[in-house]
């Protein structure tokens, strides 16, 4: 399966490549790179808009992707799946649309402490043009959302609730059901960030009966540039288009213009085509590996990766919920984590460090910076042993 992956087949410096910056970008399957190749090589025309051979077989395999995501995320309708650039995009779509649409002066949006940046900024700027107000759940010092407080949050003027379901910083598995559950008790509606969710567990977003759901496909093994909006058809067909542009009308003139039906009401202009047909791609090759053993693979990788780390001397492991994906966070004493990961770089080991997006989780613990290795299902224990020798190595540079 390793093999699957052209990228990870290199050398960096010498050594054998451990990429391990999967939380920031996952590497994609020849069988993706071939799908996108065969658009450009064999059928490169746009969508919706040919009566020809080239442009039909373009359509059908862009809108092809649009069923492997309905069934991927078991959503009811094709409708109820817009594409977009990217989860940031889908975020903004529904802060914008349902946002200046819905929310009021004095309306209450429900975020937490652990979002990314794509999951605040929107909200910030949507209550600065409705003058809806932005609440904040807490989080305890595994990184994990204090229900109690979240139960304080909500009340007769909690219209809306957007949160992470999976922490890129910290790794936490947010208990979304459960806070769909109250949420939708109290009539608020609810987007759960997937970003970091769809490529390490199965979610079904009928099941979860979230309002939306949002993801990027070049997290999900597939091409940067795309991404995905779920969201409930009654929903979006209240909500006006959130940008204007070819597609996404029926009828276009000076005086009046209609919008398409869903989902196109909301792709205004030439989507990423071939990303699309790779982010189909890339569903495919999941169904056909085992979805479901790459995610134990993945499990039993936390389970090792945690006992390794914690074993290191100078290292605290930042993010330690109960329920967790592969994110390793983690500070070593008195070296920056830009440090750390420049000198695993020369081991041929890619990390991330810095704030991931998620200033206020730095905040929170009261560090710049962490350093982070973040886990996919080709991962290998092999390369958590090269992590731990090369963060040794860090420790005696900087003895
Ligand atoms: C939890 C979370 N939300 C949103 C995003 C934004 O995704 P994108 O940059 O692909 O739009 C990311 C990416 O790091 C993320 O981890």
């Amino acid at each position: 399966m390793r093999r699957d992956f052209p990228v990870l087949q290199q050398q960096v410096y010498g050594k054998p490549l451990v990429y391990l910056d999967n939380a920031a970008t996952s590497q994609a399957p020849q069988a993706v790179i071939d799908a996108m190749n065969r658009f450009y090589l064999e059928y490169r025309s746009n969508v919706h808009r040919g009566v020809y051979h080239l442009s039909e077989r373009a359509t059908e395999a862009y809108e092809g992707t649009r069923v492997k995501v309905r069934k991927f995320l078991n959503v009811a309708s094709d409708r109820e799946i817009v594409f977009t650039r990217g989860a940031t995009e889908s975020i903004n779509l529904v802060a914008h649309s349902y946002g200046r649409k819905f929310l009021r002066e004095g309306d209450e949006i429900v975020i937490s402490h652990m979002e990314h940046h794509s999951n605040i900024v929107p909200w910030q700027l949507v209550c600065g043009m409705t003058g809806a107000v932005l609440k904040v759940i807490p989080i305890n010092d595994r990184g994990e959302l204090i229900w109690e407080e979240f139960e304080k949050l909500l009340g007769p003027k909690t219209r809306f609730v957007s949160i992470v379901h999976v922490s890129n910083s910290l790794g936490t598995i947010n208990p979304v059901k459960r806070i769909i559950d109250r949420a939708h008790e109290i009539g608020a509606k609810v987007l759960l960030d997937g970003a970091q969710a769809v490529s390490h567990m199965r979610v079904d977003a009928q099941k979860l009966d979230c309002d939306f759901f949002a993801f990027s496909g070049h997290k999900l093994f597939g091409a940067t540039g795309t991404g995905v909006l779920y969201g409930k058809s009654e929903l979006l067909n209240a909500m006006p288009p959130y940008q204007g542009g070819g597609d996404m009308i029926k009828l276009v003139t000076f005086e009046k213009t209609t919008w398409n039906d869903l989902p196109l009401k909301f792709e205004a202009g030439t989507p990423n085509i071939a990303g699309f047909i790779g982010l189909g791609a890339a569903i495919d090759y999941l169904e056909e590996l085992d979805f479901e053993a790459a995610i134990r693979h993945e499990r039993e990788l936390l389970v090792y990766g945690t006992k390794v780390l914690s074993t290191i001397p100078r290292l605290k492991l930042i993010g330690t919920a109960e329920n967790k994906t592969g994110i390793f966070s983690f500070v070593l004493e008195n070296i920056h984590p830009h440090d750390v990961a420049t000198i695993l770089d020369r081991e041929g080991i890619a990390i991330r460090a810095g704030h991931h997006c998620t200033q206020p989780v730095m905040q929170r613990f009261n560090i710049p910076a962490t350093s982070r290795a973040s886990l996919a299902f080709y991962n290998t224990k092999e390369e958590i042993d090269a992590l731990a020798r090369g963060i040794y190595k860090v420790l005696e540079i900087f003895k």
